[in-house]
């Protein structure tokens, strides 16, 4: 059981991803922590991240250890991840990695949960459920500002804005993989949802997908 969710940045997939793991007993993979960590890794070696050879080979060269820092959640690592994330060679680095926690999620798991941004459409275009979670821009860096606040980090809600949708838009237009729903995903716009809403309306779908037809 494969349930991928794609979507733009702060539209809650990881919230929502979480709680489907532990509901269902899936395990549970943040694919844009990988990203992040290797535009983290580039710059902790003075690097850019927009150069494709520093980039595939801080990919290349990626140790786990670095997934769970929290240096990973400030928005200059996402900044940095979605720079990398254009590049080719950091993108097919990171596939493989991605395909066998899928596959092969650890035990007890009966299946997994992945969020990103081509989970539908490259990763796992065999995923059982495609969902795509979206939200208005402004809601968007609305929860992402509170969120930031919430871990002690000052934050102004219209540069948290600017600098989402100028992620946002490097997402959609890059020429691999870019950010978009599947054809055959499901799209949930959480603008005027709450997490419990959203959590509702995705488990009943996973439960469908779960029945055999
Ligand atoms: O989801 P998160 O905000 O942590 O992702 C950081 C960046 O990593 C995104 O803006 C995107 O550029 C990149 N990413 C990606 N493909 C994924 C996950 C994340 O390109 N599957």
């Amino acid at each position: 059981m494969i349930v991928a969710i794609d979507g733009p940045a702060g539209a809650g997939k990881g919230t929502l991803a979480r709680r489907l793991a532990a509901a269902f007993n899936l395990a549970y993979l943040d694919t844009g922590a990988l990203y992040r960590a290797v535009g983290v890794a580039v710059l902790d070696a003075g690097g850019n991240p927009a150069d494709p050879a520093a980039a595939e080979s801080a990919a290349r060269n990626l140790g786990l250890d670095l997934l769970d820092s929290p240096r990973l959640r400030t928005e200059a690592a996402g900044d940095a991840a979605s720079q990398v994330a254009a590049v080719p060679g950091v993108r097919a680095a990171l596939l493989e990695f991605q395909r066998q926690f899928a596959h092969h999620p650890p035990s007890p798991c009966v299946g997994a949960v992945l969020d990103g941004r081509d989970i539908g459409t490259v990763v796992c275009p065999e995923a059982r459920l495609k969902l795509f979670v979206t939200a208005s821009a402004e809601e968007r860096a609305r929860r992402r500002t509170l969120e930031l606040r919430g871990k002690g980090i000052a934050a102004i809600q219209d540069r948290v804005l600017a600098d989402m949708l100028a992620r946002d838009e490097r997402d959609r237009d890059r020429k691999v993989a870019p950010l978009a729903p599947a054809n055959d995903a499901v799209v949930l716009d959480t603008t005027d949802m709450d997490a419990d809403m959203v959590f509702d309306r995705a488990a009943a779908l996973v439960r469908n997908a779960a029945t055999p037809a």
